[in-house]
């Protein structure tokens, strides 16, 4: 059976980093084996740019009939001045919402081959293997109600609502345990339970259903703590279960721990077997268009795809292994290495593929 795959390169280094990872499948492909049809269409600013708005009918339509979607990175200086309904970030949250992606997963692994990259030293940081489990469909993000408004005293205000509701904690919460279950049985969740009521009931709900996982040894954290122990002692971490805002920070951090957010995939899935799979950085407009960005994140997003929806573990830990064999020949973009010795990224893309 083919699969459905919808390709939406987006803004910034977004289409150069999607062609590299497209070099990937079509090698899978050529090999036999893996079959897929692949469709394109347009998000972020490059939609607006052609169509007016983020995300497109046309493009939540194919988004909705694809298995999977590979998706580079929206956003960039361009469109800043856009009311903040209408810029590209809302094409991303758009596609999220609609498709009711809510676990995002977040691995931050170590290479060891990157450990000098490292922000931290290399020992705090050697065999470093987290998941953060973010919500992805709810609390901040999307709370009502939300806007800019002139108070009582004439002066302006802008209001936000953190609110989650017992079954979107119970629904998050078992994902990750469902994760931790398959990993090292540890699971810590992060609030800030001891000031935001929207988070005591998320920890009172993680309780609950703990009780359905025995064999999962849970911890709680406040984020500041989190944030703190992060870069103290990360290795203490298993799975990090978390809500849509803080997991969208410390994802952040953590992946600095790794040497690089150009090496970090993500997953983004509904609660069947689709998923969104992207990098975890940005659209870097900085550096766009010179073809200097690293691919990997976004090649290591396609073995995501490959092990969440495609049911090719396989397949995964074959992308995954290239990764790691051109990381052993030295491979390495700007991003990790500075000066003349980086490669660039259609080179990158190329040496992962012989790899293959
Ligand atoms: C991320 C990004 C997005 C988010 C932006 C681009 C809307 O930072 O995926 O982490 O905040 O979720
Ligand atoms: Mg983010």
């Amino acid at each position: 059976m083919s699969a459905r795959l919808l390709i939406l390169p987006g803004d910034g280094i977004g289409p150069e980093i999607v062609a590299e990872a497209r070099k990937v499948l079509d090698a899978l492909a050529a090999d036999g084996g893996i079959d897929f049809e692949l469709e394109t269409a347009l998000v972020g600013g490059a939609a607006i740019d052609v169509e007016g708005v983020p995300l497109p009918p046309s493009t939540l339509e194919a988004a909705r009939a694809a298995d999977a979607i590979l998706l580079g990175a929206v956003g960039g200086p361009r469109w800043e001045h856009l009311d903040i309904a209408i810029r590209p970030e809302k094409g991303l949250l758009g596609l999220r919402r609609e498709l009711g992606l809510f676990a995002n997963l977040r691995p931050a692994l170590l290479y060891p081959q990157l450990a000098a990259a490292s922000s931290l030293k290399a020992e705090v940081v050697a065999g470093l293997d987290i998941l953060i489990v973010r919500e992805l469909t709810g609390g901040i993000y999307f709370g009502q109600p939300r806007g800019i408004r002139t108070n009582d005293r004439g002066e302006r205000e802008g209001f936000n609502t953190l609110v989650y509701s017992e079954s979107e904690i119970e629904r998050i919460a078992r994902a990750a345990f469902d994760i931790a279950m398959k990993r090292d049985h540890r699971l810590c969740s992060v609030d800030k339970a001891n000031v935001l009521e929207a988070t005591e009931l998320w920890r009172e709900v993680v309780n609950r259903v703990a009780a359905d996982y025995p064999d999962v040894v849970v911890s709680h954290m406040y984020v500041d703590n989190a944030a703190m122990q992060l870069v103290r002692a990360p290795k203490q971490f298993d799975v990090i279960v978390t809500t849509n805002m803080f997991g969208d920070i410390l994802s952040d951090q953590a992946a600095m721990l790794t040497g690089s957010i150009g090496m970090l995939p993500s997953a983004s899935l509904d609660a069947g077997a689709k998923g969104l799979y992207e990098p975890i950085h940005g659209s870097a407009p900085d550096i766009a268009g010179q073809g200097v960005a690293n691919p990997l994140a976004t090649i290591l997003s396609v073995a995501m795809m490959l092990r969440y929806t495609l049911g090719r573990p396989e397949l995964a830990a074959r992308v995954e292994e290239a990764v790691s064999r051109v990381l052993d020949q030295g491979l390495r973009t700007a991003d990790i290495t500075a000066g003349a010795a980086a490669v660039g990224t259609a080179a990158m893309g190329d040496a992962v593929v012989a790899a293959l």
